[in-house]
């Protein structure tokens, strides 16, 4: 393993390592305690072979592999995994292991809070997506009721390993998809991140990029675990994004896709310039394909569970933030007019 840089975390809830390397997936025994009974849990669109190499270093375990998608991160498949765990008799000093993408992390994050009150959890990001956001800061959860995220826990892992070398097996417009929140977290907070991306090739430097990407989502989730406060600045682009989703198929629009789409209206006329070009060198799209009224509809049904306002972040210079609250229809009328 090439050791690219080690990132400690520090949270009320626990204190770990993220460590990004070129290689780590075959390194795990060396920094994580494997000398137990492992469920490893992935899904068919990671590369199998990878699973399997978790597997191999731990002193006994079995993989389970879930279908790939969104739609796998439902209570279907935790108390699939629950059954699993129990049936393989596994213990309070047992473990989890997450190799794949936000939707394997995030559920077998949540199985892991929840079986015998919480066992430890590691994580092994394989999309970029993942690696600078999901797979750090402790939100475990599943989708219920229509509602994505809406039943789940913070539980910190134990570990973050993100190798690199499974960034080659990824489809470039999912490398896009996972960079469109390196750009949120720099355009928000990092004014010299978001120059580095403007005057250097993004692919060529993905490395530098997630690192300094997931350092910014260390201090934010480090100052604020529970979501009180700084950490509602990551979800800049993602009242719109939210919207998007709910109006296009998971297919259609990818995740980051839409939180390149939600943020461009969140920024001042100058922010604005600039986050178009790195979108558009990410390879993002940047214009919402849908009309205001549609937007604004999507927008009002997903916050018809917390009231008639909604909080959220807009961009008036590049490497700063504002928190602003209005009414959806407010928020909406803004949005049209390009006025926030
Ligand atoms: N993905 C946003 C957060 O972790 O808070």
């Amino acid at each position: 393993m090439t050791r690219i840089k080690n990132l400690p975390v520090n949270t009320a809830g626990g204190s770990y390592n993220v460590t990004v390397s070129r290689g780590g997936i075959s390194a795990l025994s060396e920094i994580w305690h494997l000398d137990r009974k492992i469920m490893v849990v992935t899904d068919d669109g990671v590369p199998a072979e990878y699973a399997k190499k978790v597997l191999s270093q731990c002193k006994d375990g079995f993989i389970v592999t879930l279908p790939q998608g969104e739609a796998t991160k439902n209570t279907e498949n935790l108390i699939y995994l629950w059954q699993r765990m129990a049936k393989e008799n596994m213990t309070r000093t047992d473990a989890v292991i997450a190799v794949g993408g936000g939707v394997v992390g995030d559920l077998s994050g949540f199985a892991s809070a929840t079986y015998m009150r919480g066992i430890d959890f590691y994580n092994v990001p394989t999309t970029v997506l993942s690696q600078v956001d999901s797979s750090v800061g402790g939100k475990t959860a599943v989708d219920f009721g229509g509602y994505k995220n809406i039943v789940g826990a913070f539980w910190q892992p134990k570990g973050v390993m993100i190798d690199c070398e499974t960034l080659l097996t990824l489809e470039p417009r999912q490398v896009s998809n996972g960079l469109s929140e390196a750009v949120k977290m720099a355009a928000t907070f990092d004014a010299e991140l978001f120059s580095f991306m403007e005057e250097n090739g993004i692919y060529e430097n993905i490395e530098e990029i997630i690192t300094r990407a997931v350092q910014i989502k260390i201090r934010v989730v480090e100052e604020d675990e529970r979501e009180g406060g700084l950490r509602k600045v990551l979800n800049f682009g993602h009242t719109l994004a939210h919207a998007l989703e709910s109006i296009y198929s998971f297919d259609e629009y990818y995740h980051g896709e839409c939180v390149a789409m939600g943020m461009v209206p969140m920024c001042s006329r100058s922010a604005k310039e600039r986050l178009v070009k790195v979108l558009q060198k990410a390879g993002l799209p940047t214009e919402i394909p849908c009309n205001i009224e549609a937007l604004g509809e999507a927008v009002t049904h997903d916050k018809k569970m917390s009231g008639k306002t909604l909080t959220f972040i807009t961009c008036p210079e590049i490497g700063s933030y504002e928190m602003k609250t209005l009414s959806a229809k407010d928020f909406c009328d803004k949005v049209g007019k390009a006025e926030l």
